[in-house]
């Protein structure tokens, strides 16, 4: 078993601390916040994810936390896990890879940096020539790359799908490789660049079929198909799987649009201009935005109207609510002069923009409301379409942007229903305004 040094006890550092403990090894967890560290000791985790607190607690004996990066100078493996959010150029900010890299302790023997955050291509390559003039020979470099979702980080350390390992040296790859031997997945072994780039890649790709199905969704909506039975259909070809067909309001979180505009950048500054990329972040950026024009389809103006935002987290079983589709939806209905309710189980409604009402409960959101938009594929919801929700609302309307309830059911239950990519039913369409009648002798 290895000594594991973790620079950075946000959820990457902690979700790979805990796992390591898990494996068996001994780890340290750095990071320069006190009261992050003091908090941890006292076993309380600074975020919302399944599973952290009891994995946590349960290796707490081979896991410390620290603020002293003398504490990290025995480790055999000082794996960095620091933010890296965009800059106004859409570059990645690596002041804190840097840090960490220039407060490196006094090490001997033949530790291995390795980077677990996600970093432009070449980084590691800069990191390399920055340890050689700091005098760090004899600290060696891999390139470990996470690919753990929230809500399911443990699940996803402990069965990946594949563990990615670029070196420098081979004997360096083979070290970082063996940390984690109990666990049965390929190990895809590669030069720095291509790992740096593999997570890149593989993010930027799902972030393609997410837009790619949102664009079919809209062309659904237009032409009467339906995007759920279409993306069942496609996702049966072997050839392009069922995962990541789920056509919604768009994507959030902290690594999908930071990393496709670090993507975007890298290329740019390499003299290339990735059109593909460019074009499934615009396709994100309005996507979020269609709620509106379905809202105002069915309202008219907005001004003065009810809506209920329900969920706020960027995805369900999680608090993040970075880059949250909310957060862009709740600034337009205020924009457009509505009065906007906001309910999550865990997300805090504090970080939306001031003007909306945070309330504590599904029911306090829609009382009254002209409008309930589901927002998050919260469990608590999927139940929304009963007869004291539709009572208790001002008009029936329920727009479900994450496609989480059965059209038919809710209309049954008395609802007016809007997914996305669902064919409209005739009973779904408001009076419209009548058409001028043709001047007379015309
Ligand atoms: C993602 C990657 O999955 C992970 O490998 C990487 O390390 C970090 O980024 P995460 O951001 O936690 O993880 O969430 P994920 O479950 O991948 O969802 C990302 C976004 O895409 C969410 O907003 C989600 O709602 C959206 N999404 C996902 C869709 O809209 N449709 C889908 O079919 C899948």
């Amino acid at each position: 078993m290895s000594k594991v040094g973790i620079f950075g006890a946000g959820w990457v550092g902690l979700v790979t601390g805990a796992c390591f403990a898990d494996l068996g090894h001994e780890v340290v967890i750095r990071d320069v916040v006190p009261e992050k560290i003091e908090a941890l000791r006292q076993g309380r985790v600074p975020f919302h994810e399944e599973a952290v607190p009891a994995l946590l607690e349960r290796n707490s004996d081979r896991l410390t936390f620290t603020l002293d990066v003398d504490d990290v100078a025995e480790c055999e493996f000082l794996f960095i896990c620091v933010d890296t959010p965009p800059t106004y150029s859409g570059d990645a900010d690596l002041s804190r890879v840097w840090t960490v890299v220039d407060e490196l302790p006094e090490l001997s023997g033949h530790p291995i940096l390795v980077m677990k955050s996600t970093v432009p291509v070449g980084t590691g390559e800069k990191v390399r020539t920055g340890l050689d003039e700091r005098g760090l020979e004899h600290v060696g470099y891999a390139s470990n790359p996470e690919f753990l979702a929230e809500g399911r980080a443990i699940e996803d350390f402990m069965h990946p799908d594949r563990i990615v390992v670029g070196a420098f040296e081979s004997e360096d790859a083979d070290a970082v490789a063996a940390l984690y031997d109990k666990i049965d997945a390929p190990v895809v072994r590669s030069d720095v660049n291509s790992a740096e780039m593999i997570k890149l890649a593989a993010n930027a790709f799902l972030m393609t079929r997410i837009s790619f199905i949102n664009e079919i969704a809209n062309v659904c909506e237009a032409t009467g198909a339906d995007v759920v039975k279409v993306a069942e259909g496609v996702g049966l070809d072997k050839r392009l799987g069922p995962h990541f067909l789920k056509a919604g309001i768009g994507y959030g979180g902290s690594c999908f649009p930071k990393d496709s505009l670090a993507l975007k950048q890298l290329a740019s500054n390499s003299g290339y201009h990735f059109q593909l990329l460019s074009a499934v972040i615009e396709v994100n950026e309005l996507q979020k935005r269609r709620v509106i024009g379905k809202l105002k389809r069915h309202l008219g103006s907005l001004e003065g109207k009810t809506v209920a935002l329900l969920g706020l987290a960027f995805k369900a079983n999680t608090d993040d609510m970075r880059e949250a589709p909310s957060i862009v939806l709740a600034s337009r209905l205020l924009a457009e002069g509505a009065e906007v309710r906001a309910w999550d189980p865990v997300a805090d409604g504090r970080k939306l923009p001031k003007g909306v009402d945070v309330v504590d409960s599904i029911e306090d959101a829609v009382r009254g409301a002209d409008a309930a938009v589901i927002v998050t594929e919260w469990e608590q919801l999927k139940s929304l379409a009963r007869p004291e929700i539709r009572d208790l609302m001002a008009s029936p309307l329920i727009v479900d942007g994450r496609n989480l309830l059965d059209p038919e059911e809710t209309r049954n239950a008395g609802f007016t229903y809007d997914g996305i990519g669902r064919p409209q039913s005739p009973s779904d369409v408001l009076p419209q305004t009548p058409e001028p009648a043709p001047a007379r002798g015309a």
